[in-house]
């Protein structure tokens, strides 16, 4: 594997100005805050060796290299899911170059059902702890010790500090964000009533068909991590109703102002 993200790094390498510091994952309905980034160069997923290639709606398919606030960042508009039919090294492949890009803060955001009774559509949670419950394990097989270690810790995956410090920006823009835990799923189907009530008992406060692996990955590589979340349906009994990724599209770009300010004070405060 070392090879194929070397010769992507190094693709990525030959265009770039300068090495990004953060990378940032933009969730379904999430891709508007691109629009945010002073662009330097935009490169499809397609034209880069090694990387899949996005097939989901809402999800457009290229890395953005720009200026977000005061920090030169590459973001990934559209990202590999599960569901999809990607394995697991697929899913996490670009967190691989990122990290071989000398990136070491990443951001990955996501669209989510809520399962905790107080929140509300619309909410934006920064993900304090995750719950694997994908079939698969992005780090099941040989171990390359260049890339992390056998066994890593997850005792703090979402840095603490950040999710701090967000809160505080936060509070200061004048908006609530919550706070909890995300639990990753494979989808593609939505939840049932049961199951919404299975991953809510098992300690998630929401629950989506991203993140995860991505996450593991990065903390593989020692990566710093801030987890956002948009609540864009209620997996809360009385209040489910029939959900649709149109549905789920429509409310996560309601949010995205609020993640676009919220992420652009974080990064100019860092
Ligand atoms: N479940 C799983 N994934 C999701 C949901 C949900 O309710 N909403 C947005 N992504």
């Amino acid at each position: 594997m070392w090879q194929t993200i070397e010769e992507s790094t190094n693709f990525l390498r030959t265009k770039i100005s300068k090495q990004p510091e953060v990378a940032i994952i933009l969730g379904t309905g999430l891709g508007g805050l691109a629009n945010e980034i002073k662009v330097e160069l935009k490169i499809s997923y397609n034209k880069i060796p090694n990387f899949p290639v996005s097939t989901v709606e809402g999800h457009k398919g290229e890395l953005i290299f720009g200026y977000l606030g005061n920090k030169y960042v590459v973001a990934m508009q559209g990202r590999f899911h599960y569901y999809e039919g990607y394995n697991m090294q697929e899913v996490t492949f670009p967190v691989r170059v990122f990290k071989m890009l000398g990136i070491n803060f990443i951001i990955v955001s996501n669209a989510s059902g809520g399962v905790n009774p107080n929140f509300e559509i619309g909410d934006l949670m920064l993900i304090n702890d995750h719950i694997n419950f994908f079939p698969e394990h992005p780090l099941r097989g040989p171990n390359d010790a260049k890339l992390g270690t056998r066994f890593p810790d997850m005792s703090e995956a979402y840095d603490k500090k950040l999710i701090a410090t967000s809160k505080e920006i936060a509070q200061k823009l004048g908006f609530e964000v919550q706070e909890g835990v995300y639990a990753g799923v494979s989808g593609p189907t939505f939840e049932t009533p049961a199951e919404y009530k299975y991953y809510r008992t098992a300690g998630a406060d929401a629950v989506g068909m991203s993140t995860v692996p991505e996450v593991i990955v990065a903390r593989h590589m020692n990566m710093t991590v801030l987890g956002l979340s948009v609540i864009t349906d209620l997996g809360v009994p009385g209040k489910i109703v029939e959900v649709s990724h149109e549905e789920v599209q429509k409310v996560a770009k309601q949010a995205e102002l609020k993640m676009a300010k919220l992420v652009i004070n974080l990064l100019e405060s860092l």
